[in-house]
C-alpha cells in the first residue's frame, strides 16, 4: 500500500450543503441478502466503499455475478455454485460473518473461515452459532473454519438474544427467511440497518414483521425472488459531518436523511448549544456560537446514542470548555482514538470503559495515525479544529466507511487534500 495520507489545515468554518452516501452497515447485509435471491437484485445509492467491495468480491466467489453502475449495484444471484468463502476474503472484514446466514439459507451448506478480534477488541459470534444451531443448523466450529450444514433442512425456532447483536439478529433473518416453519426473534437489535434488511427481503417474496422493534417474526417461504431496493441513508456518516460543522463553530445543510435515524444524536447536538432543524430528508445544523460540552455520552444500542459516533462526538467535547464524561457499554476497545487525540492537544483520561475529556480551547496540528474506521473520522474531525497542518495516515481505514470524506470536506470549505506518496 502507498503511503497515502490525509493533510489537513485546521481552523476553517465548515459552511455549505452535502449530501449523504448510502449506509456502509445496510449495503452490507443487503449484499448478502442478494444469495438468498434466484434471480437479479439491484441495489441504488451504493457509495464507494472498500467494505462494499469486499462484499462484492465474496459475491463473485460464490459465483453470483456482481457489477457496479454508476452509483447502484447489480448482482445476479441466478445461480450459487459454490458456498465456501475462502479466509484471505473473510479477514479482509469482519462483517463477512453475515453471509453466513444467507449462504445456509439458499444452499444448506457453508464453509468460512472466521477472523479472531478486530481494532474494537474481540468480536465474538457465539450468539450466531447459538441461534442458527436452535434452528437445526449443524455448525463445527474448529481450526479457525466454520464448517456448516442443514441435512435435515432449517427449521423455525423462538430465539431469545442475550444482547441485541446486530450482526446476529441479521444472521437468524437471513436464515429464517426460507426455513420450515416461523422464526421468532426476542431481543432483536432495532437499528435502522435491521428494518433496510427486511425491508429489502419482503420485497423479495420473504415475510418478515416486526423489524426495527425488539420482537422480529418472520415465516419461512419457499425461494426468493430478485428485487430492486434504495439502501438507506448513512446516519453515522451524517453524524460524523454534523460533528465537523460543529467543531468548526460553522453551518452546513444535509440532504439524503432520516432524521429519525439521528434522534438519539440530535439533541446531544442541541445540549451543546447547537441549532439543529431536522425537515424530511435534511438536517440543518448552525453551530456559529459558543458551544459547551454534553456533560456525560453514553453509548447504547439503538435507539440509544450511537457507539459509532462516540470517537467524532468526542473529538468534539475536547474543544469544548468544561468535562465531558463517556461511557462506551458496546465494544471493550473502543478508545484507541484516545491517544491519537492527545498528540493534538486533547485532554482525555481513560478506565475501562469510562472516557473523561476536559475540553481546551486549542488543539495544534499533529502526525496522527488512525486504527479504526470511526476512530480515523475522529481525527478528522479534530484536525479540522486543530491550528496548523495535520498529517493524518492510516486513512484505509476511513475508506472502509466513509465515500470520498476529502472531497466531501473540502467541498463545504475545508482546507484538506490526499497526498500519496
Ligand atoms: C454492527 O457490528 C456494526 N457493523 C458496527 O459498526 C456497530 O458498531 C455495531 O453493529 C453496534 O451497533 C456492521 O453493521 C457491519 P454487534 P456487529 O453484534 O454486528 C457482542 C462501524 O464502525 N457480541 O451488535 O459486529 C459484541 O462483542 C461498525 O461501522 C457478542 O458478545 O455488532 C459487542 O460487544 C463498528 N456475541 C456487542 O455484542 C455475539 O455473538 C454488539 O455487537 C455477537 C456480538
Amino acid at each position: 500500500m502507498a503511503d497515502r495520507r490525509i493533510e489537513v489545515v485546521g481552523g476553517k468554518k465548515l459552511e455549505g450543503e452535502l449530501k449523504i452516501q448510502g449506509a456502509k452497515n445496510s449495503i452490507l447485509p443487503l449484499l448478502s441478502g442478494t444469495v438468498l435471491c434466484r434471480g437479479e437484485s439491484v441495489l441504488h445509492n451504493c457509495p464507494n466503499l472498500t467494505d462494499a467491495d469486499a462484499a462484492c468480491r465474496i459475491l463473485n466467489c460464490l459465483g453470483c455475478k456482481c457489477r457496479r453502475e454508476n452509483g447502484s449495484i447489480i448482482v445476479n444471484s441466478k445461480e450459487l455454485p459454490n458456498t465456501d468463502v475462502p479466509p484471505e476474503l473473510m479477514q479482509e472484514m469482519r462483517s463477512s460473518i453475515v453471509f453466513l446466514g444467507a449462504i445456509i439459507g439458499r444452499s444448506r451448506y457453508c464453509k468460512l473461515s472466521f477472523p479472531g478480534g478486530c481494532e474494537l477488541g474481540p468480536r465474538p459470534i457465539n450468539l450466531h452459532l447459538l441461534a442458527l444451531r436452535q434452528m437445526g443448523i449443524k455448525i463445527k466450529d474448529e481450526g479457525g473454519y466454520l464448517d456448516c450444514s442443514a441435512p435435515n433442512g432449517i427449521h423455525g425456532a423462538r430465539i431469545s438474544l442475550s444482547i441485541p447483536s446486530v450482526g446476529a439478529t441479521e444472521n437468524i433473518v437471513l436464515a429464517a427467511v426460507t426455513a420450515k416453519g416461523v422464526t421468532e426473534i426476542n431481543n432483536a437489535a432495532r437499528e435502522p440497518e435491521i428494518v433496510d434488511l427486511a425491508d429489502f427481503l419482503n420485497k423479495c417474496g420473504a415475510k418478515i414483521a416486526g423489524a426495527g422493534s425488539g420482537t422480529i417474526i418472520i415465516e419461512g417461504v419457499e425461494k426468493l425472488g430478485g428485487a430492486e431496493h434504495a439502501v438507506i441513508p448513512d446516519r453515522i456518516v451524517a453524524a460524523t459531518y454534523l460533528c465537523c460543522a460543529a467543531i468548526t463553530r460553522g453551518e452546513l445543510m444535509l440532504r439524503n436523511i432520516d432524521c429519525s435515524h439521528l434522534s438519539a444524536v440530535i439533541p446531544v447536538l442541541e445540549q451543546m448549544g447547537c441549532s439543529v432543524y431536522p425537515y424530511k430528508d435534511r438536517i440543518y445544523i448552525n453551530a456559529k456560537k459558543t458551544l459547551h460540552p454534553p456533560h456525560k455520552i453514553r453509548t447504547s444500542a439503538h435507539p440509544g446514542f450511537p457507539t459509532d459516533a462516540q470517537p467524532m462526538f468526542m473529538a468534539l467535547a475536547s474543544t469544548l470548555k468544561g468535562t465531558t464524561v463517556f461511557v462506551e457499554t458496546i465494544f471493550s476497545n473502543r478508545y484507541r482514538h484516545v491517544p491519537e487525540l492527545a498528540r493534538l492537544g486533547a485532554r482525555i483520561s481513560t478506565d475501562d470503559r469510562v472516557a473523561v475529556v476536559e475540553g481546551v480551547n486549542k488543539l495544534t496540528g499533529a502526525a496522527i495515525k488512525a486504527t479504526d474506521l470511526r476512530g480515523g473520522a475522529a481525527l478528522v474531525t479534530a484536525a479540522l479544529y486543530a491550528d496548523g497542518l495535520s498529517k493524518i495516515t492510516g486513512i484505509e481505514h476511513i475508506d472502509r466507511g466513509y465515500d470520498d470524506i476529502v472531497g466531501n470536506l473540502s467541498a463545504i470549505g475545508a482546507t484538506v487534500k490526499s497526498i500519496e506518496n
